[in-house]
């Protein structure tokens, strides 16, 4: 369910009016209701190999940097290599379907076309990095990933999740910290 322009023009608008009187919080409000509205709608395709977190980080209990390496250094956190994958499975699994196909991939050395779960709009400025160096953990944003049989978003990325936690951890809420 997307918004027309004609809509987002008004919710704009509408937004910017609020701000002007100072009722910050009714922004907020209005980009959560927005942003339960567009998860409700949301269905994800299957991913092309059916991994397990709840095997990788919770049984075996590996790091999320381990596979997710560049949370710690950058904007973004990044799918693994297949090289990491295969450190393992060149030996462990290798009659399971999953492995095969994962072993095929790594024949061919074509990358895994994982499907993309979160995803900001293009006009927001965010950094996993910023967020790691405080202290702010991966369950806060991302939910018990270790335990998820299948990974999805745990809640909309709304401009209210955001805010919500800067305003308890005191990290800026000026517009510009975010909208580029
Ligand atoms: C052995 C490697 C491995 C480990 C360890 C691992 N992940 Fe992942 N992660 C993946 C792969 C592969 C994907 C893409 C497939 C999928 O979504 O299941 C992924 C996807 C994700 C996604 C969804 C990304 C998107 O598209 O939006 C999140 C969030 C995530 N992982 C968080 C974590 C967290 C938090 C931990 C630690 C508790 C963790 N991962 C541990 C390999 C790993
Ligand atoms: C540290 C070693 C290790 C690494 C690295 C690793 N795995 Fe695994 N993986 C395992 C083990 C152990 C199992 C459980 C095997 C079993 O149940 O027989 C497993 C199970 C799986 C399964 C489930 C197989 C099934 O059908 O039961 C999939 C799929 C899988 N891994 C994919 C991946 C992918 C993709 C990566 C890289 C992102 C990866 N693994 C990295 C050790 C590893
Ligand atoms: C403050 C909230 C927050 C924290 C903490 C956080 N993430 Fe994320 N994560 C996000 C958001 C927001 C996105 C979407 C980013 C975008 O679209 O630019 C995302 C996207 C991702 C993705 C997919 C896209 C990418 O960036 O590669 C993975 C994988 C991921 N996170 C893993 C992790 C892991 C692992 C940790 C902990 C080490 C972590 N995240 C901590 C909010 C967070
Ligand atoms: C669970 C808490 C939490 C959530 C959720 C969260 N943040 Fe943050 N964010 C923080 C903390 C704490 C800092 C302060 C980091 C510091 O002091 O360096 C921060 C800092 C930032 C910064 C750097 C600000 C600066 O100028 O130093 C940006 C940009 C940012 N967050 C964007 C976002 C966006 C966009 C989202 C939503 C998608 C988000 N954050 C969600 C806790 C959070
Ligand atoms: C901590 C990060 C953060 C701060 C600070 C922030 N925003 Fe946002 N804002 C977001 C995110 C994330 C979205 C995207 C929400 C979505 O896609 O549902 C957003 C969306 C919006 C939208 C809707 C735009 C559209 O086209 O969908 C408006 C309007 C807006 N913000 C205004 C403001 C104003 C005005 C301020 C300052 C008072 C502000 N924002 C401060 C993160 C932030």
């Amino acid at each position: 369910m997307a918004l027309n322009e004609a809509q987002k023009k008004k919710l704009l608008r509408a937004a910017l009016a609020m701000v002007a009187v100072g009722y910050f919080g009714a922004v907020v409000l209005l980009g959560g209701a927005l942003g339960i509205w567009r998860l409700e709608g949301t269905h994800y395709p299957a991913q092309p190999i059916a991994f397990p977190h709840t095997v990788h980080a919770g049984e075996l209990g590996m790091v999320c940097t381990f596979c997710h390496p560049y949370a710690e250094t950058a904007r973004s956190a990044g799918v693994p290599a297949l090289s990491k994958c295969m450190a393992c499975h060149q030996q462990i699994a290798t009659e399971k379907p999953e492995i095969q196909k994962l072993t095929r991939y790594w024949e061919d050395r074509e990358p895994v076309a994982w499907v993309r779960l979160h995803a900001l709009p293009d006009f927001i400025y965010f950094s996993h990095k910023r967020h790691i160096s405080a202290d702010v953990d991966c369950f806060a944003c991302h939910g018990p990933v270790a335990a998820m049989a299948e990974v999805r978003p745990i809640r909309p990325l709304t401009m209210g999740f955001c805010v919500t936690c800067h305003k308890v951890r005191n990290a800026p809420t000026d517009c510009w910290t975010c909208h580029l």
